[in-house]
């Protein structure tokens, strides 16, 4: 019985990690933002929707979707950023949309980001004196 070439296996073994890679996760970029955490733009202002874990973000323009984002989980880890080894490797987090970026009460660490996550979400993927970080998020 023939065995199939080594190169059509890795071909296919490549074109499918491309399929699942560009059906889930999409890649951007993430700010920070420290307290107060006052709710705004999500849940009529209840306080009690932000997890007690404080894994928590604000969606950018991109992801906001008019208000559907609220209360949507997105698997976030951090892939590069401007200085060497800001990310924490192999690290890769939840969080709940609480909120939207532009109307925050606390402001991001950067503008129009995709997302902006907590003190707490960002210092769990990267270096916390980081700013900004690329990322790749995916809706859980
Ligand atoms: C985090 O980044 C700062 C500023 O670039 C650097 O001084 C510090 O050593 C970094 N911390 C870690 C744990 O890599």
């Amino acid at each position: 019985m023939p065995t199939p070439s080594l190169s059509f296996i890795s071909r296919c073994l490549l074109l499918s990690a491309l399929f699942i890679h560009s059906s889930y996760a999409d890649v951007g970029t993430a700010a920070q933002y420290g307290p107060p955490f006052l709710p705004t733009a999500c849940f009529g202002g209840d306080a009690s929707e932000f997890p007690s874990s404080n894994m928590f973000g604000a969606a950018g323009e991109g992801i906001w979707d008019n208000g559907a984002a609220c209360g949507r989980l997105y698997e976030v880890r951090c892939i590069s950023a401007a200085a060497p080894r800001t990310c924490i490797a192999g690290q890769t987090i939840q969080i709940k949309i609480v909120d939207r970026a532009v109307s925050s009460r606390s402001r991001p660490s950067s503008d129009a980001t995709s997302m902006v996550l907590s003190t707490t979400a960002f210092r769990a993927i990267a270096n916390s004196s980081a700013s900004l970080i690329n990322i790749e998020f995916q809706q859980v």
